[in-house]
């Protein structure tokens, strides 16, 4: 109860109403505007307090959608908003110009499940529809019918040293380089006037395992909306995409038990260790012999993922790894969040539980901060960051 009444007080603190919209501020001194997937992680932690707060959440979300689907990553409403992070401008006037992981029918599923209401999927459904659209059609589009990536910022994992090979940078870089390199990404976005398939792609395109992983997982909980609408040529289409991902998955990422994202024209691996490996076991990717072998081998090895406090970002023996390292170490709440339901997911449920445990234990001692040291457990980064608040989903 105190931790439910804990999660409220946040999450009251960060709401703003703009222009009749609603929404939820990942911190207010850090990250004063709207981002997508956070607003997908604040729909999912408001499920719990109020019903019709987390619609409003995905209402506001969905509100400044493009023509082309494309739902951008951050949507800025109020600019004149003071901030103690780098002010970055995203290629666009009102919202950034790229997207982020499309957690968006996870939450609408997470929502629908509790009330049931159909007006809710009625109204937010031919947005959903767009969205998925445009992410396979304007991203999957060659022979491994994967999504790419346009930007380390779609995947939500900014400095994540899973880009450093594609975008040039050593294992130990600073936070200017990196941001240096993800802006020309921007500015060469702009000179190809949008066009992914035959301009921006030749600059950076990462099929991502995560971002495929969520929009596997997305793509079971459009199949599952459009059926409670009971449009079955929607379910054809959606099981049809889903299967697609998976198999390029499987053809293309998979490699002595483990997915990698990949990159360039041939599709190169990734064989850096990051959270990403786990990713698949949220969507249920894994073979249930895989996901034995894949926890038993990384995730409980002490070498590798089992530090201290659960669970580094990035595996401890990697050259890049620092504790410290925006991504490139900490651990972050929505990453314990998807690893968490992957392990359910297997039924290994006492690992679960102690992911749990863990989570709840950091937010406990630290207060809701946004990533944390795996070796000593103290918080960093923004304070009153929204993310924590997914621990009601974790316990
Ligand atoms: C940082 C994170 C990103 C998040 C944003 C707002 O950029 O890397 O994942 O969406 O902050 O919280």
């Amino acid at each position: 109860m105190e931790l439910k009444k804990e999660v409220l007080k946040l999450m009251l603190k960060n709401r703003r109403i703009n222009s009749g919209f609603q929404y939820t501020v990942p911190s207010p001194d850090t990250y004063p505007y709207q981002w997508l997937w956070d607003s997908c992680f604040n729909a999912i932690i408001l499920s719990f307090l109020n019903l019709e707060d987390a619609k409003k959440e995905l209402i506001s979300l969905i509100s400044f959608q493009f023509e082309n689907g494309m739902i951008p990553h951050i949507i800025y409403w109020d600019k004149g908003t003071p901030t103690d992070f780098p002010k970055i401008e995203w290629g666009k006037e009102d919202t950034s110009s790229i997207t982020q992981p499309p957690l968006l029918s996870y939450a609408v599923w997470k929502i629908y499940q509790k009330d049931e209401d159909k007006g809710f999927l009625k109204l937010i459904y031919q947005n959903l529809v767009r969205f998925y659209n445009f992410l396979f059609n304007d991203r999957a589009y060659d022979e491994t019918r994967l999504l790419g990536i346009v930007n380390p910022d779609e995947s939500g994992e900014d400095n994540s040293p899973r880009f450093d090979e594609p975008l040039g940078l050593p294992p130990k870089q600073t936070l200017e380089e990196s941001l240096e390199r993800r802006l020309q990404l921007v500015a060469e976005d702009l000179a190809c006037d949008f066009e992914t398939q035959t301009c921006i792609s030749n600059f950076f395109f990462v099929k991502d395992v995560p971002f495929n992983a969520i929009m596997v997982e997305d793509l079971s909980c459009m199949i599952k909306i459009a059926k409670a609408l009971g449009n079955k040529k929607d379910v054809k289409l959606f099981e049809w995409e889903r299967r697609q991902i998976i198999s390029g998955m499987r053809k293309w990422m998979l490699e002595e038990g483990v997915f990698w994202s990949v990159y360039g024209l041939h599709h190169k691996k990734i064989k850096l260790k990051s959270w990403a490996i786990f990713a698949p076991l949220f969507a249920g990717i894994y073979a249930p012999k895989e996901a034995e072998k894949v926890v038993e081998r990384y995730l409980l090895n002490k070498k590798f993922f089992n530090t201290r406090f659960l669970i580094p970002t990035i595996s401890k023996d990697e050259p890049s790894f620092d504790t410290k390292g925006f991504w490139r170490g900490p651990v972050w709440i929505a990453v314990n969040y998807f690893i968490f339901k992957g392990l359910l997911r297997y039924k290994m449920d006492d690992l679960a539980k102690q992911v749990a445990q863990a989570t709840l234990g950091l937010l406990k001692k630290n207060g809701f901060r946004e990533y944390f040291n795996p070796l000593t457990g103290r918080g960093m980064g923004a304070k009153d960051f929204t993310w924590g608040g997914l621990i009601l989903d974790m316990v």
